[in-house]
């Protein structure tokens, strides 16, 4: 299908949110192949600060360090043919940042208002120059929330501690399910209740849950979740 705009001339935009580990990115990459969209993975710029961080030797919990440094860095979603590619301070980053400590330093990160600031305003100007199918934590309720399709795509936390786990052993990172099970609900907590752009459903947010499917079925779910809001929009 053809990239376009809406009829009012606007680009269109898609927010696809949701916990750790619900296959969004993937599912969201395939996506915007499909459809012509550009993806952007915005996890993705939160795990470059996180990385960022981690490699000045600061501690995890120092707010006013990470925001200070936020100052000193350049972080892009760049296009390339294998998808996103997240750069940092010119250093292609796209997988020194999908280790699991990363994910743990991301997290960390992602609750300073500072870096939610910092990161806000790269997320919003990719959107008004293109169509995009991004995904993330607020995409729906502050980073686009005129998106003109809204999506919560989730997964019971059990299968998502599944899922993360083979694809780390299939990168050869040997984590115990168990731990990875722990980590996911400790994220989970952390990116529920933090103070700034918690993780919530928007009200208008159609609800995706593949937990009892495999990845091609609930791409297809989510497909034509999409390929109905997009008629809708159009
Ligand atoms: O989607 P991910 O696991 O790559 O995201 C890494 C972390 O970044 C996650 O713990 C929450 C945070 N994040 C966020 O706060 N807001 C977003 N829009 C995207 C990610």
């Amino acid at each position: 299908m053809e990239a376009r705009k809406t009829q009012s001339g606007k680009y269109v935009s898609i927010a696809i949110d949701g916990p750790s580990g619900a296959g969004k990115s993937s599912m969201a990459k395939r996506l915007g192949r499909e459809f012509g969209f550009l993806h952007v993975d915005t996890g993705a710029l939160y795990r470059a600060v996180g990385l960022a961080a981690l490699r000045q030797g600061l501690a995890i919990d120092d707010r006013e360090g990470v925001e200070a440094l936020c100052g000193t860095l350049d972080v892009r979603a760049e296009l390339s043919e294998s998808g996103q590619r997240t750069v940092l301070n010119g250093e292609d980053v796209s997988s020194a940042i999908r280790v699991n400590e990363v994910s743990r330093w991301a997290s960390a990160v992602s609750a300073f208002p500072g870096v939610r600031r910092f990161l806000l305003d790269t997320q919003r100007r990719t959107a008004e120059t293109q169509n995009v199918i991004m995904d993330g934590r607020d995409i729906a309720t502050v980073v686009l929330p005129d998106a003109d399709l809204k999506i919560y795509l989730t997964a019971s936390e059990e299968s998502r501690a599944q899922r993360r786990w083979e694809e780390l052993c299939g990168r050869g990172e040997n984590v115990p399910l168990d731990q990875i099970r722990r980590e996911i609900r400790a994220r989970d907590e952390a990116d529920m209740n933090r103070a700034v752009a918690p993780l919530r459903r928007h009200p208008d947010a159609v609800l995706v849950d593949t937990s009892w499917l495999t990845f091609d079925e609930g791409y297809a779910l989510l497909k034509k979740t999409v390929s109905e809001g997009l008629d809708r929009v159009r």
